[in-house]
């Protein structure tokens, strides 16, 4: 018995001096990422029966690959579970979030492109109702990557996706943008129309980088286009309990953020990679999923903010 205790404490010891060499400096904690992150009683959200207006939350991390558009996803469709009428906006010429929702870009003839750049198209000539009840799309494709220039030569330029959006903010309780892994203008129009705004951070040895550089385009834009911009909050994705760095980097992040970083963390999983493929979200592919419930947490943390935001 005290072979096996003298081992583990060597082994620990091996562990420790090896994290101590990746310069991150934080010891070792445990696996359970809630460790981390644990707070208060995330409550059960009450059903409603009236909508809007829309909180409207930016997905954004000039990061590439860190979990935006799985968030928003997911995170919209867990929100249309609960009851509440959610807008999920494809803000990326990539249109990754609209793949992700059965819809391909090829077959598209009007995107969100067309809404912004042309005066006689309105947003329900490019809105699709998704399979899931409640959660609606704005779609993309690479069309879009073209308005990020023409904008440029336009009054009021960082407010285009304001304007296309102000028609329907009373119709939904949720709006998220999955902006592209840029700080160009796109995201700025994103920042300029939103409440809130979510960062996705993997927990990866070299997520906090470029943070800094978010944090301060946040509050230049709060500065002068959107004075009532907050940071939403901050959340964790891709955490894999079996790697120790994970645990470090959460630590840190809940060291550098404080309660801004979500209670949930959503997990690491080939389920997101897979759901992508089947162009759903995890939540309806495989309800009974740690992924899914993950995002049905998140969302229940979302929904527990807003509502105290609007109590008090
Ligand atoms: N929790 C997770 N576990 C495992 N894989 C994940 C997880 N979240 C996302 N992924 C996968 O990681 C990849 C990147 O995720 P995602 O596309 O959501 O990131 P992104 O920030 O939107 O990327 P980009 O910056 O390119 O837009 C995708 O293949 C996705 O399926
Ligand atoms: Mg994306």
């Amino acid at each position: 018995m005290a072979g096996m205790e003298q081992q583990a404490e060597a082994w620990t010891t091996t562990m420790r001096a090896e994290q101590a060499s990746m310069d991150i400096g934080a010891e070792l904690g445990p696996s359970d990422p809630t460790a981390y992150t644990a707070r208060k009683p995330i409550p059960e959200p009450s059903p409603v029966d009236r909508h809007g207006p829309a909180r409207i939350i930016a997905m954004a991390n000039q990061k590439g690959g860190v979990g935006k558009t799985t968030s928003t996803i997911n995170l919209g469709a867990a929100l249309a579970e609960y009851g509440r009428r959610v807008l999920v906006v494809d803000f990326d010429p990539q249109g990754a979030l609209s793949v992700g929702l059965g819809v391909n870009p090829h077959n598209m003839d009007l995107s969100i492109y067309n809404l912004l750049m042309d005066g006689d198209v309105g947003i329900d000539d490019i809105l699709i109702k998704t399979d899931m009840a409640g959660l609606h799309l704005l779609p993309a494709n690479i069309d879009l990557s073209a308005a990020e220039i023409q904008l440029v030569n336009e009054v009021a330029r960082e407010m285009a996706l304001a304007r296309v959006l102000r028609p329907v903010l009373r119709e939904y309780d949720y709006i998220l943008i999955d902006c592209q892994p840029s700080l160009g203008l796109l995201a700025i129009n994103a920042l300029t129309v939103a409440h809130g705004v979510m960062i996705p951070l993997e927990c990866e040895f070299f997520s906090l980088r470029g943070v800094a550089l978010l944090l301060d385009t946040i509050d230049k834009v709060r500065e002068r286009l959107n004075f009532d911009l907050e940071l939403e909050g901050i959340l964790a994705t891709m955490y894999d309990s079996r790697t120790t760095h994970c645990r470090q980097v959460l630590q840190r992040v809940v060291e550098a953020f404080g309660d801004k970083v979500y209670q949930t963390v959503i997990t690491k999983t080939v389920k997101f990679p897979e759901s992508t493929v089947a162009g759903a979200p995890i939540t309806t592919l495989d309800p009974a999923s740690s992924g899914a419930r993950n995002y049905r947490q998140l969302a229940r943390e979302v929904i527990a903010a807003h509502d105290e935001r609007l109590a008090r």
